[in-house]
């Protein structure tokens, strides 16, 4: 069966956005693309939230999103419990973020990544797996701090 991975971007990133949904299905993905379809100025937060909340809720275990920078994009997500949505601009940042952050969302600027990168990273991302170890309690802790306000230790509602 085929790995189903959600996929968004703003009007700022929708050229990009198509060609690595056509990539994903070159390299036997099957991407779900959440938007946007034409390049009319829209808020990146609601597509954001489109994709993290299919992967904060378990719908989908890996998805993608892309806006000018990618900042926009992931300063969103990363609201979402469960998601950790990290901007990659090369090769070198992709590996890692797979390799020591166990990243479920992958991030890239449509104005600051071209295309040939934007398939480097593509791939580096995906076919990179998490390292586990000393790098599981680090995660752990940010679950943490998902669920207690880190100064006063007060649980979230
Ligand atoms: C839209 O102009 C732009 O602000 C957006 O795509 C993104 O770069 C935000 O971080």
């Amino acid at each position: 069966m085929k790995t189903k991975i959600a996929i968004a971007s703003d009007h700022g990133a929708l050229e990009l956005k198509n060609k690595v949904v056509n990539r994903l299905v070159e390299l036997g993905y099957e991407p779900e693309d959440m938007g946007v379809h034409e390049d009319t100025s829209v808020d990146y937060p609601d597509y954001a939230a489109k994709v993290a909340e299919s992967v904060s809720s378990k719908r989908f275990k890996k998805g993608i999103l892309l806006c000018g920078t990618g900042i926009g994009m992931s300063i969103t997500a990363n609201k979402f419990p469960g998601v950790r949505a990290t901007l990659a601009y090369d090769n070198y940042t992709a590996k890692m973020s797979r390799l020591h952050n166990d990243s479920n969302i992958l991030v890239m600027g449509g104005r600051t990544t071209s295309e040939e990168a934007a398939y480097d990273i593509l791939e580096a991302w995906l076919n990179t797996p998490y390292e586990g170890g000393r790098h599981d309690e680090r995660i752990r802790k940010i679950s943490e701090l998902e669920n207690n306000f880190p100064i006063t230790g007060e649980k979230r509602q």
